[in-house]
């Protein structure tokens, strides 16, 4: 892209962003695999973030109408100077907008709050199954990504009878389902429902939000000394290898750099494995909510 004109720094970023592979989805568009997550970014301190995390090269920002900070990163994206195509938002709906025809209207709010013309991806967040109305959000989402102001639709926190409900009832596949997944969740009844399916996983909580010790065991400390990064990065490794797409949040610096720095090395299959079977299988590493208790 970087033309005559293009100072060096330019040609930097560039470059950085080109190192981050992108996912076909089955809605036509790719998706950029790494991005910066926004969760817990407080509002008044997102534009900040965003705007450093666009300026060291990330270019897929994920965020909720619930974390209440989408105008930060809309402020973000429209001073970066960076094209809006070059750049992948994702927001969400949330619960209580589920109902009726309030998904229209959600949408509507996010994207003013964006200060955007569309969203390349816009999920349903939860399927607050007892609200019953996640097959009727779904379908008002299928219809809004006939229009301009989405590219691809999907959902989140969805378990296998959540997804074949929707798909069933509206013969219409997510592009991704995001969920809870980390070395000791793996959630991997899930993750082959939407292999089957073409649906692709993106992986919240990819370091487990720190809330174990994920860094200090074996398997991930050994690779990290091995290849010279840091556990952080080894573990994001192993979620790109996987396939998985992520944005890990951060409002530390030196850590937006780091987690975006992991193009640079591969792990073995050995170290892959070790990996894998950090998941104990009775789903004791959950970190936070189960579909089933978000409403
Ligand atoms: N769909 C959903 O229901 C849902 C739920 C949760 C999250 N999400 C999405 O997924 C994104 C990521 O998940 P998450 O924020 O919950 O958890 P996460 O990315 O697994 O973990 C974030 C935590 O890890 C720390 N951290 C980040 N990089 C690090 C590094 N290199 N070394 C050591 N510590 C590091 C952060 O601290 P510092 O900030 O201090 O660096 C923060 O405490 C969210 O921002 C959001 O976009 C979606």
């Amino acid at each position: 892209m970087a033309g005559h004109h293009a100072d060096h720094r330019a040609d930097v970023k560039a470059e950085k962003a080109s190192d981050v592979p992108r996912i076909a989805l089955n809605s036509g568009y790719d998706i950029p695999q790494l991005g910066y997550g926004v969760f817990k970014v407080p509002p008044q301190e997102t534009e900040k973030f965003v705007s450093e995390a666009l300026e060291i090269g990330y270019r897929h920002i994920d965020t909720a109408a619930i974390y209440d900070n989408e105008e930060g990163v809309g402020a973000a994206i429209a001073t970066s100077g960076i094209p809006r195509d070059e750049i992948f938002l994702t927001t969400k709906l949330w619960n209580d907008r589920q109902a009726g025809d309030e998904p229209r209207a959600a949408l509507e709010e996010s994207i003013t709050k964006l200060g955007v013309d569309y969203v390349d991806l816009y999920l349903v967040h939860w399927p607050a199954p007892d609200n019953g109305q996640f097959v009727n959000a779904w379908r008002h989402l299928a219809a809004l990504s006939e229009g301009d102001a989405i590219r691809s639709i999907g959902v989140s926190n969805f378990l296998p009878e959540h997804l074949e409900k929707i798909h069933a009832e509206t013969g219409v596949l997510p592009a991704v389902n995001q969920i809870e997944l980390h070395p000791a969740y793996q959630q991997r009844d899930v993750v082959a429902w939407c292999a089957d399916h073409g649906v692709h996983i993106e992986a919240w909580g990819p370091l487990g939000q720190g809330k174990y010790d994920l860094f200090g065991v074996p398997a991930v400390a050994a690779a990290a000394a091995a290849h010279r990064h840091t556990p952080a990065q080894v573990v994001l490794r192993w979620h790109i290898q996987k396939g998985n797409i992520i944005f890990p949040k951060s409002v530390n610096p030196h850590r937006l750099r780091e987690n975006l720095d992991i193009f640079g090395f591969a792990l073995s299959e050995a170290e892959m494995a070790a990996i894998d079977a950090l998941d104990p299988g009775d789903g004791s590493g959950r970190v936070s909510a189960h579909p089933s208790e978000v409403h």
